[in-house]
């Protein structure tokens, strides 16, 4: 059930999730609905952006250089796309610019080109991050990283520390809305104002925040301003290789951009070059107009529930799991545990269970129960290593380990994580599972791969080409 009334406006968006009643193959032979806890690492579709791409794709053509009429309707469409996402995370658009590339990753990453910042300068980012906003910034400026507390906040007072240590050279500040590992929201605009009082600019990855909260840019002379926020449409329901980069036309106007060729330019002659207006000199060659259709389409469909709704939604559905997660014997979770501080985060819960490696439980989850969860390290190697309490020899022997090709020994965690659409349910499915494990009642004998540290039940078949296969090759064909 869901964890709020049926008359709220989060109450039809499980039904207008794309196979949200797909059942799926169990060890043992028999059929499950799947349930998906895996949403910080991708969301499934909307049904909203899927009926979208059905009403535009037979319209479909090239944009800003066709003169026929579906150029012409793609073009509107794309051009109000970049609108959109634009309202969605409340920036002004007369001073800002929204670009679509293909995830945060890379916006970062182009951000990281773009952004003025010498050797000398700082960029301070924190020991929470997501990999991608941290390792693009370590070759371009001197990166810093704020601690996090033992429980896995932002140690603020650190921050304040560093900021005024490094004075006059923190050219920019970079935060995670919302970290993908404890879903701890970060307090991004006190930040923003206090990055701004020391003459930096500030960058919101916004990744994992902007499917659970409202992104609101604030006006550019408004102290808690963000200067620049990247988001991923996989993440919000719409999987079709989109993501954003918003941030100041006067940045990306200053300099040529970082790739360029068609579509980038309005002359160019033999010796020289005239560069195209926003956002299209930052967005070469053929853009992903399907991508940026369905982005805009989730954003709206999004914008129509509120946001707000899906935070009210989300916090009581971590609340309840916090409470259940508890009772089960042996369990570990990390960050906040409290379900009377479920606001303090978005719905991502990481937790270990006692005589399980992560690995093999997220095995289990997958193979017996049909739940999908993520185990490791989530692309945020510093930060887990902390929140597990790693001292550095421990650390230190595991990465030796792993450099020589053995990942069986891997720390990390399961991490269970929420989309608008999770309900009561599905956490009653998990923690049920999570008893069930935590007695020694599971059926597979798990083989560990030590290369890649999956489980692998031994005498299974994985069922897989029953349910999707692309069309056999010519030389499969051939050999069938
Ligand atoms: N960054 C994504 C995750 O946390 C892929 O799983």
């Amino acid at each position: 059930m869901n964890p709020t009334p049926a008359s709220a406006p989060t109450a039809t968006l499980r039904s207008r999730i794309v196979g949200i009643d797909k059942k799926v193959p169990l060890l043992n032979g028999e059929l499950a609905t799947y349930v998906n806890l895996d949403n910080a690492a991708s969301t499934p579709a909307l049904q909203d952006v899927t009926d979208a791409l059905d009403r535009f794709m037979p319209y479909y053509a090239s944009v800003h250089r066709g003169t026929g009429f579906k150029s012409r309707l793609s073009t509107l469409a794309y051009d109000q796309a970049h609108e959109i996402i634009g309202r969605f995370v409340g920036a002004d658009l007369s001073r800002n610019t929204v670009i679509f590339g293909k995830n945060t990753t890379e916006a970062i990453n182009k951000l990281s080109y773009r952004f003025p910042v010498g050797p000398d300068q700082v960029v301070l980012t924190t020991q929470i991050e997501h990999h991608s906003n941290d390792l693009p910034w370590r070759s371009r400026a001197k990166v810093v990283h704020v601690r996090a507390t033992p429980a896995g906040r932002l140690d603020e007072e650190d921050f304040d520390r560093k900021l005024a240590q490094y004075a006059g050279r923190v050219a920019l500040v970079t935060v995670t809305g919302a970290s993908n590992v404890s879903g701890f929201l970060q307090p991004i605009h006190r930040l923003a104002r206090k990055a701004h009082a020391a003459g930096a600019k500030i960058l919101v990855d916004a990744a994992q925040f902007a499917p659970h909260r409202q992104v609101e840019m604030k006006p550019d002379d408004d102290p808690e301003h963000l200067d620049f926020v990247v988001l991923s449409a996989h993440k919000m329901y719409a999987p079709y290789g989109t993501g954003a980069l918003i941030g100041p036309k006067e940045l990306f106007l200053a300099s040529g951009p970082e790739y360029c060729g068609g579509g980038t330019v309005d002359v160019v002659t033999l010796e020289d070059v005239h560069w195209a207006g926003l956002p299209d000199r930052e967005e070469a060659g053929s853009p992903n107009v399907v991508g940026a259709v369905a982005m805009a389409a989730a954003a709206q469909a999004l914008m129509a529930v509120g946001m707000a709704h899906i935070a009210a939604h989300e916090e009581a559905l971590i609340a309840y799991s916090l409470e259940k997660l508890r009772a089960v014997p042996g369990i570990r979770i990390y960050g906040e545990t409290d379900p009377g501080r479920a606001h303090e985060k978005v719905g991502v819960i990481p937790f270990n269970l006692a005589g399980v490696s992560h690995f093999k439980l997220a095995a289990i989850l997958g193979y017996e129960g049909g739940i999908g969860v993520r185990s490791g390290c989530f692309c945020a190697h510093p930060y887990v290593v902390h929140l597990l309490n790693l001292d550095e020899h421990e650390a230190g022997t595991w990465r030796d380990q792993l450099l020589g090709g053995d990942k069986s020994n891997m720390p990390g965690m399961v991490r269970m994580s929420f989309g608008c659409y999770n309900n009561t349910d599905d956490v009653d499915r998990l923690v049920a599972m999570l008893h069930q494990i935590a007695r020694g009642d599971y059926q597979g004998d798990y083989r560990l791969d030590r290369a890649t540290g999956e489980y692998i039940p031994t005498n299974y078949r994985d069922p897989l080409e029953q349910y999707f296969l692309l069309a056999p090759t010519t030389a499969q064909a051939g050999t069938a």
